[in-house]
């Protein structure tokens, strides 16, 4: 069974120019194990520098782009909104949608967040769908069930064979630049959790979802976390703005 690992950098709204430029001039000696893709999600304004950086320095195919958000109409009066096909044109191939600063913030609904995550695969866009629950959930053992209800909605709406092409990310809130990392073996158990959630759907499709981790990961954490057997790679935060730290991250990951 060949399953991919991805690590993808989630900037949020940090970053500029220059750490578009450095970032590349980076990865193009980055030493990636086997299966392997680096997802690079910078804010929207330096989507276009980086795919043409990224073509200039003719970084590895491994190295793909992705956007931090997208919207789940075609097009229309959505002020401030980014469509798939704008993402497309651009040569953009992943999208995060519903990440916990997303939902909380901006009051994005699993509802939603399903809405968001069949727009993207109706356009050949790669969703990386973040889910996870809060410290008061983990803390009355609610981790379960709130993973299941933030699943189900994508689930129902796309179908779980659509799930072949969905990379997801687990993410506990309260993780999420805390520098509180999960345990190994406290994110291991939830992400076999998620897998085997996926598998009474449709087991071929839950061995095959790539499972990241996001929380707080960095330079020495990563190979830990890594190894465990349903961890396929990491969302990384923080560690994603300092490019050697992020270049080491990216080295630890490994196909399964
Ligand atoms: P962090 O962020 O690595 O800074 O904790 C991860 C994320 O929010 O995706």
């Amino acid at each position: 069974m060949a399953r991919r690992a991805i690590v993808a950098a989630n900037w949020k709204m940090n970053g500029d120019l220059t750490l578009v430029n450095t970032m590349v001039t980076g990865l193009t000696n980055v030493e990636l194990q086997d299966n392997v893709s680096v997802v690079i999600c910078p804010s929207t304004p330096y989507l276009s520098s980086l795919v043409t950086k990224v073509k200039a320095e003719q970084l590895n195919t491994a190295i793909c782009i992705g956007a931090q958000n997208v919207s789940e109409h075609e097009s229309g009066a959505y002020t401030g909104e980014i469509s798939t096909k704008m993402l497309r044109d651009l040569s953009v191939e992943f999208a995060i949608i519903g990440h916990s600063e997303r939902r909380s913030y901006y009051k994005e609904t699993s509802t939603q967040v399903a809405h968001k995550v069949n727009a993207a695969l109706n356009a050949g866009l790669t969703p990386i769908l973040c889910i996870g629950e809060s410290e008061a959930e983990r803390a009355t053992e609610q981790t379960e069930t709130v993973l299941a209800s933030q699943l189900q909605p994508v689930i129902d709406e796309v179908g779980i064979e659509k799930f072949i092409d969905v990379v997801i990310a687990y993410e506990p809130v309260w993780a999420i630049g805390t520098g509180k990392t999960a345990s190994s073996e406290m994110a291991q158990e939830t992400h076999q959790f998620i897998r085997q959630f996926l598998a009474q759907a449709n087991e071929n499709v839950a061995a095959k979802v790539p499972l990241l981790y996001g929380g707080s990961v960095n330079a020495s954490n990563c190979e830990e976390l890594f190894a465990q057997a349903d961890i396929d790679g990491g969302l990384i935060g923080g560690a994603s703005l300092q490019v050697e730290q992020f270049k080491i991250i990216c080295s630890a990951a490994k196909g399964k």
